[in-house]
């Protein structure tokens, strides 16, 4: 069911260090800062040859990820996001076999204008998974 690795989520307290130390440092390309109202975060997508990284940063005072950046503050791997081709089979597959999928269990639009949702870290191994619909 699930396809590729889409990117890994690191969430950053910092930005621009963060931004700089993938530019400069690793010589990766850093995409430009953009506003997720919807998610309540600021994203940076790092293009690798075989996946992303994406860094995120709260954007306003509700963000999901400061409580995860007050226990973590020097940041930390927050989600990994794996492609499915259809997010409402995949959803109700999950949900048929006891996993939780977390909000309302409706897709909202992801960084990429896809759909999206995320799975609860409990029913996997402690890692937050995110599932983002890509064209088959
Ligand atoms: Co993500």
């Amino acid at each position: 069911m699930i396809g590729r690795l889409n990117h890994v989520a690191i969430a950053v307290p910092d930005l621009p260090a963060a931004m700089e130390l993938y530019r400069t440092t690793l010589g990766a390309q850093v995409s430009e800062p953009e506003d997720q109202p919807e998610h309540g975060v600021i994203t940076v997508f790092i293009d690798l040859p075989n996946t992303r990284v994406e860094l995120l940063h709260p954007l306003g005072d509700k963000s999901p990820i400061a409580n995860f950046l007050e226990k973590n503050p020097a940041g930390g791997i927050h989600h990994i996001c794996y492609e499915v081709t259809d997010i409402i089979a995949a959803r109700d597959k999950l949900m048929a076999n006891g996993m939780r999928v977390l909000g309302t269990g409706e897709p909202k639009l992801g960084a990429h204008h896809h759909p999206v949702l995320f799975l609860h870290p409990k029913d996997f191994n402690g890692t937050l998974v995110e599932l983002e619909e890509v064209a088959a």
